[in-house]
């Protein structure tokens, strides 16, 4: 089987033939990226919502951790131009028979699958499939490292509904909650940045420690964090991935570091407030913050469709 050097690209078309963060990608891409979301996001509005774009191709899925929003929107944005689609859980699968993940790959390549959408618990599972298959690969999360394509539509929201939007220069993301565990903070730091913005991470100690993410503005005080914040980003505390508890109690995470109405105050007025889901209500987001006007937590999981259908869209054309 071929072997693909992802990390040392050797020509425009291997470095588009995957996405599995955004060291290959630059601004001017992702500007193209969100151009065509744009153009998807026009035939999600037909009465037809359906193009023939990627008629003969098949996008598998490929999940080996639980999803809602990212395998759903992925099928959707696959099947909404025309695209066949194959799909794996490994709950139900012949992992349970032992079957290595190498086999299973073999397995499933024989079915001539075009593009893998892999979600894995572990870090480096989607970089260590796509050296396995020709077909192009998108990471769709892999343990605490990487999530692209939520890190892009979360941009591409913002990018959307922030009144008077005129760049990311100069706007600020504050990320709060569990930044250890989250995947998503991480590719929203590196795709932010790359864009021009400035993020700032907020969480207790145990849960924002100095080697995530070094360089970036950090701190322990939800006030400093949320002062002027152009974007306000909760996550969840992923206790999945947790040994063992990192926090006292809580109530005293809810004290300190839940996302108010008070919080928001101090945001800037136009302030957008997000949420990559799944949330847990009044743990690290107040429900009436949620629910509320400035929430565009369900505009979130809208923009999931056309900014996957852009990427599949990118990927698999520019390969044919
Ligand atoms: N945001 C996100 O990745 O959600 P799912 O786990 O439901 O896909």
């Amino acid at each position: 089987m071929a072997t693909v050097q992802i990390e040392v690209p050797t020509s425009a078309r291997e470095r588009k033939r995957n996405l599995l963060d955004f060291a290959d990608w630059t601004a001017d891409e992702i500007g193209a990226l969100f151009d065509t979301a744009d153009v998807m996001a026009q035939v999600l509005t037909r009465t037809i919502k359906k193009v023939p774009a990627l008629q003969g191709f098949t996008v598998g899925t490929l999940f080996f951790e639980d999803s809602t929003r990212t395998r759903l929107s992925f099928e959707r944005a696959a099947r909404a131009q025309s695209a066949d689609v194959i799909s794996f859980a490994s709950g139900g699968s012949s992992l349970s028979k032992g079957e290595s993940l190498k086999d299973t790959l073999r397995t499933i390549d024989q079915m001539q699958a075009d593009l893998y959408v892999v979600r894995h618990a572990c870090a480096g599972v989607p970089h260590q499939i796509a050296r396995w298959t020709e077909a192009s690969v998108v990471n769709a999360g892999d343990g605490r490292r990487s999530h692209p394509t939520q890190a892009l539509l979360d941009a591409y929201t913002f990018r959307g509904r922030f009144p008077g939007f005129d760049g990311f220069a100069g706007k600020r993301l504050a990320i709060v909650g569990d930044v250890m565990h989250s995947r998503v903070a991480r590719s929203n730091v590196e795709l932010w940045r790359k864009l021009g913005g400035e993020v700032v991470l907020c969480g207790p100690p145990p849960l924002l420690p100095p080697d995530v993410a070094p360089g970036v503005a950090r701190t322990h005080r939800l006030e400093e964090a949320l002062e002027g914040a152009h974007a306000v980003m909760a996550l969840r505390l992923q206790r999945e991935r947790m040994a063992s508890p990192l926090l006292p109690s809580a109530t005293e995470y809810v004290a300190r570091y839940q996302v108010t109405e008070t919080a928001l105050e101090l945001a800037h007025p136009d302030a957008l407030v997000m949420h990559p889901g799944p949330l847990n209500r009044d743990i690290e987001i107040a429900s009436e913050v949620a629910d509320g006007p400035r929430s565009v937590i369900e505009a979130q999981v809208a923009a999931g469709v056309p900014i996957r259908m852009a990427v599949l869209y990118t990927l698999l054309v520019g390969k044919r």
